[in-house]
């Protein structure tokens, strides 16, 4: 508010001065130590209205009508806009006092559904699942600070093939007999899961028949025969347990456990809606959707004679020729779901690697053809980017298969619990964790969502420097001062460069969210508030808050460090990262 407060100011004055109804805006200033905000407009202004530019600033600056907060001054045609210590005073005692530490919220909320799990059932969590975890959680925490509703649904990968893998095996290894009618026994377990999936899933590249078989066992499932529906229904229990033990290791957590099982119903509905739009094609015995707009999917042939497709937009496959259900249309009728359950839904946002990037551009195409998602609904696809090995390929295990997301984070507490060894704390096992997976969190969100990062797990985990457990580290070192402290807090009361330097960086860092918020990704924030927690350093390594002799500034100091304590722990709280007792 303090950045529209000085642009008014401005514009006030830029009328007053003569030069119309003007829209200049400020930014933080690159160079603190000359000012706290800089206005660059009147170059381009001065421009349009055909007069000299540092004229024109400095008859703006003349202009302005309450100058007791800020200092202006021109340097070239930039208005350098610097805040006096009382306003800095001023700007940190309301913030103490608000509970939101000046965060506004948006004036209007919007009504989000967001999908980020993709856990597949009866498959172990892998590497693949870690980013959409991480960024989806803390999309909806953002999202949710800056006032919308959201809902998060997990959004199992619970009917495909991998279903009818898994029994088959399962029943080939004599673990269904009891479901089959062969005796009593029906203890399936996870282990029994967990060792089934990846036996079948190698058969099926090998030996023949046996996917073809897998395929058969998955219609069965999906038409809920008897007793291939009541397995299914014994797996995914047992599946999902074991995934939401995963996810909420990282902190995420889902208000839906839905899943392309529960769209299932859902789906001649979508399909009737799209036949009766004449958007429904049959091709080669399967039904297909085109959405190709012009100029996509244009044939043309090779000088081999091959046919090629220029900007490539191939059909969306409604229905295989078998009647089985496909992931496209499993998403569509989850889609259809959404819209029956819930009314207004403003915003349906999806995060996933790049691969879906077709997927999804066909999924949605069909739900705006056919009046599925309504016109003012906005479908949005969120791609992250790859987390990579030292390698720059896609991170896995040494012998080069995928990594599992249990493995990761076991390996992430393993590595905490030797830092803090290192640092004479005895490691229990849930501060580990804490730091582990805040290393992971903080290491994976400072990058922009769609850019590939490298796992360094030697930088994620250092305690200094742009890291999780940095400003981890932060916070606990002002708890322990608050804690040795006692006196109540006082009034903040700006007077010096240091103190300067962390109001400035809570400006930033309320600013940074709205970025956020429009960017969809998260790496504004992390930097923002790693400037305040090294801002605090730099005031903590130059005054003695614990051996203060003059009261009133001590309990000043006090109110101080506990606004930048709510404010780390407000951003933590977004990045969904925990803050341990010890370090
Ligand atoms: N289950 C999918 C996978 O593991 C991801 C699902 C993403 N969400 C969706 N609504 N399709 O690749």
């Amino acid at each position: 508010m303090i950045k529209k407060e000085i642009e008014n100011l401005l514009n006030k004055a830029a009328f007053k001065a003569g030069y119309g109804e003007v829209d200049l805006t400020i930014s933080f200033s690159s160079l603190p130590e000359v000012c706290d905000f800089q206005c660059n407009g009147c170059f381009a202004l001065a421009k349009k209205l055909g007069v000299n530019p540092v004229e024109m600033a400095e008859n703006i600056v003349k202009n302005i009508e309450n100058t007791q907060d800020y200092d202006f001054f021109v340097v070239k045609a930039f208005i350098n806009v610097k805040l006096t210590d009382e306003k800095f005073s001023k700007i940190g005692q309301v913030y103490a006092t608000d509970e939101r530490g000046g965060l506004a919220k948006h004036k209007t909320s919007q009504f989000v559904i967001l999908d980020y799990g993709g856990a597949n059932v009866a498959k172990a969590l892998h590497v693949g699942h870690l980013r959409p975890a991480i960024i989806g959680e803390s999309l909806k925490r953002l999202y949710k600070l800056m006032g919308d509703r959201v809902i998060s649904d997990v959004h199992l990968g619970d009917w495909g093939l991998q279903m009818g893998l898994t029994e088959l095996q399962l029943f080939e290894d004599g673990k269904l007999d009891g479901y089959f009618g062969k005796g009593k026994n029906k203890s399936l377990t996870i282990d029994d899961l967990n060792e089934a999936y990846p036996k079948a899933s190698a058969r099926k590249d090998k030996e023949e028949g046996f996917k073809e078989k897998a395929e058969e066992w998955t219609l069965k499932i999906q038409h809920k025969e008897s007793p291939y529906y009541e397995v299914y229904q014994t797996i995914r229990e047992l599946s999902v347990k074991e995934i939401e033990a995963n996810y909420s290791k990282l902190g995420a957590k889902f208000d839906l456990w839905y899943g392309e099982s529960t769209a299932d119903e859902y789906c001649p509905e979508a399909i009737k809606q799209i036949k009766a739009k004449g958007l429904l094609k049959e091709s080669e015995g399967a039904l297909v959707v085109e959405v190709a707009k012009e100029g996509e999917n244009v044939p043309t042939t090779d000088k081999n004679g091959q046919v090629k497709y220029l900007n490539p937009m191939p059909p969306c496959l409604i229905q295989k020729s078998n009647g089985a259900a496909l992931y496209a249309t499993t998403d569509i009728a989850t889609i259809l779901m959404r819209n029956k359950l819930y009314k207004n839904v403003d915003r349906i946002e999806y995060v996933t690697d790049a691969r879906q990037k077709l997927h999804f551009n066909q999924v949605f195409r069909v739900c705006k053809m056919s009046g599925i998602s309504p016109e003012n609904q906005q479908l949005i696809h969120i791609v992250n980017g790859t987390m990579n090995g030292r390698d720059g390929k896609p991170f896995k295990t040494r012998s080069g298969d995928t990594i599992k997301l249990e493995d990761i984070i076991a390996m992430l507490a393993t590595k905490a619990e030797e830092k803090l060894k290192a640092n004479g704390v005895d490691g229990e096992e849930d501060m580990a964790l804490k730091i582990g997976v805040g290393a992971m969190k903080f290491g994976d969100l400072i990058n922009n969502v769609s850019k590939d990062y490298v796992f360094d797990i030697d930088k994620f985990m250092a305690f200094e420097g742009k890291t999780g457990p940095y400003i981890q580290y932060t916070v606990v070192r002002i708890n322990s001062i608050l804690n040795k402290v006692n006196m109540p807090a006082g009034k903040i009361n700006v007077a010096t460069e240091e103190e300067r330097g962390i109001i400035r960086a809570i400006l930033k860092l309320n600013s940074s969210y709205e970025i956020c918020y429009d960017e969809k990704s998260l790496n504004g924030l992390c930097s923002a508030t790693y400037d305040l927690a090294s801002a605090f350093s730099t005031f903590y390594n130059n005054f003695n808050v614990l051996n203060e002799k003059n009261q009133e500034r001590k309990a000043g100091y006090i109110a101080l460090l506990s606004l930048v304590k709510k404010k780390l722990l407000q951003a933590l709280d977004v990045l969904a990262i925990e803050v341990p007792d010890k370090m």
